[in-house]
């Protein structure tokens, strides 16, 4: 059966990728697509439901996005959403007024009971984002909420299922929103919630395996989330056709790389090649203390190593990356199949002889990688493994990268993982790491004077890694973290703590 999906068209919002997660969490496949999309587009994609996000314009704006009004008329429910529910009005004959002030913030509604409005409170908190407001219904349509200041907070035509909200339901700020995508979604556009993981798991296995068939795939992968999970969907279908390869720069945290190798060579008994390259980054390292430069090296001999095993295996026909879903929407790549023609992607070579790249999680969320995850079998540690820079621990070590300080690194950076775990705080944090400051200070130790590095911990939360705060750990587990990395570290004879949010700092220290 043809699994069901929902139209998701972008008037610009900054919350348009939350509704599409929202939808999705709800159980029901989305795709989030420009507001330009053509009237004949949308028939062809047999939408159960479309959804027109918010956005900053005011329809009256020259230039403003426009809906062909004829997608009222296909008997496909619309849901619009703050600029989307002012469209839907204006282009079906409602007045649109500007208001002389925004409303920006929470706002109390009453609801009066309806399809999208089933099963929410006589009032509630609601989060409003708009400075434009309806001031008239277009014919047909009847309030469905208001507000002190907006009297058709949410509004529908239930002979045409066409409804609008002026306030956000995807955002947590308003009370039980999620209860209106999902009366929209099941109520109204007769939604099964077929969109699950082992779904997803069971006909993207069927889909690689008739588009692989018995051709050769290769992989790189880094030890992420994305890259592994990309790796084992392929590996369920194809097994031992799929080659990994997965470079060792010797920049990884303890235990990173013998992670990687049992899990995946050991216990899936996938085809995994391991370039044991840490020697040679180490020596092009070497004298090297600027940032930008240190990146520089690392990426050009990570294409160096991999090229040299990809020689070595010859020709295959497949090429996996890792490809997650925000990606595509922000390359403007829109809807497009599993496989995309060649061309060179990601800085790989373009001595690596491959015919068609496969992308086997271009329609996953985050969130959704990690549940997939999961569903194949994975590990926690891989599946919530946290963000890892692929220059590694190069850029944890301030000024020059020597085998001593990424030992020290590597040992500091251990024991806070490992404090951090136990104080149950893993979980919260978004980042936590060690990083090696280019200063050296005195310290006493048993009787003796000592002279070592500084260790700086960093840690942060945060949602996208665009913005962070300091994570403010608990003095009594940041005191056990000191203590141990004193006491069983080598070279390290002072801790701070780095308590600077981004901006004006960044997450990595360089
Ligand atoms: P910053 O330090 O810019 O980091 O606040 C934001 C996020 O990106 C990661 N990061 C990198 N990832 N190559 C990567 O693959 C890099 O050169 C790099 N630099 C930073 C960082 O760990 C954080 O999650």
């Amino acid at each position: 059966m043809q699994q069901q999906r929902v139209l998701i068209l972008d008037f610009g919002g900054q919350y348009n990728q939350l509704i599409a997660r929202r939808v999705r969490e709800l159980n029901v496949y989305c795709d989030l697509v420009p507001s330009d999309m053509s009237l004949e587009d949308v028939k062809k994609y047999a939408p159960i439901g479309i959804i027109f996000t918010g956005g900053p314009n005011s329809v009256y704006d020259e230039g403003s996005p426009k809906v062909d009004a004829g997608i009222f008329e296909l008997g496909i429910p619309v849901l619009g959403i703050c600029y989307g529910c002012q469209l839907m009005a204006h282009t079906l004959g409602g007045v649109v007024e500007k208001a002389d002030t925004s409303e920006y913030g929470k706002a109390e509604v009453k609801y009066v009971s309806s399809h999208i409005t089933f099963d929410m409170p006589a009032s509630a908190v609601c989060w409003m984002s708009h400075t434009d407001r309806i001031t008239r219904l277009p014919e047909g349509f009847k309030v469905l909420a208001s507000s002190d200041n907006c009297p058709y907070a949410a509004f529908g035509d239930e002979q045409r299922k066409l409804y609008g909200v002026q306030f956000h339901p995807e955002v947590n700020h308003t009370f039980k929103g999620s209860v209106i995508l999902k009366n929209f979604l099941y109520n109204v556009c007769g939604a099964a919630g077929d969109w699950t993981m082992s779904n997803f798991v069971a006909n993207k296995v069927a889909e690689l395996k008739k588009v692989i068939g018995d051709k050769k795939v290769l992989c790189a992968m880094s030890g992420g989330v994305d890259s592994a999970v990309a790796a084992t969907l392929v590996h369920r279908a194809v097994g031992d056709n799929l080659i990994c390869v997965f470079v060792d720069h010797g920049l990884l945290r303890k235990y990173e790389a013998e992670e990687v190798m049992s899990v995946f060579k050991d216990g899936l008994g996938m085809n995994l090649i391991k370039a044991d390259d840490g020697a040679i980054f180490l020596e092009k390292l070497a004298g090297v203390g600027d940032p930008e430069t240190k990146r520089k090296i690392i990426g050009e001999q990570f294409i160096r190593s991999f090229e040299k095993q990809a020689k070595a295996i010859g020709r295959v026909d497949f090429l996996v990356q890792g490809t997650i879903y925000p990606d595509v929407i922000e390359s403007g790549n829109g809807k497009s199949a599993v496989i995309k023609s060649h061309h060179n992607v990601g800085g790989l070579p373009s001595v690596v002889d491959f015919k068609e790249i496969i992308e086997p999680l271009r329609d996953l969320f985050k969130d959704e990688v990690r549940k997939v995850g999961f569903e194949l079998g994975l590990p926690r540690k891989v599946v919530m493994r946290q963000p890892f820079p692929g220059p590694g621990l190069a850029i944890r070590i301030m000024g020059e990268v020597t085998a001593e300080k990424l030992e020290t690194l590597r040992d500091s950076d251990y024991i806070l993982r490992d404090e951090i775990a136990k104080a149950g705080l893993d979980d919260k944090i978004w980042q936590y790491f060690t990083v090696i400051t280019s200063c050296k200070t005195v310290g006493v130790q048993g009787d003796f004077r000592t002279y070592e590095n500084v260790i700086a911990i960093r840690a942060v939360t945060s949602v996208d890694a665009m913005t962070a705060d300091w994570a403010h750990i608990p003095y009594d587990v940041l005191e056990r973290i000191s203590t141990r990395i004193v006491n069983e570290v080598k070279h390290a004879n002072r801790i701070v703590y780095d308590i600077t949010s981004k901006p004006p700092a960044t997450i990595e220290w360089e």
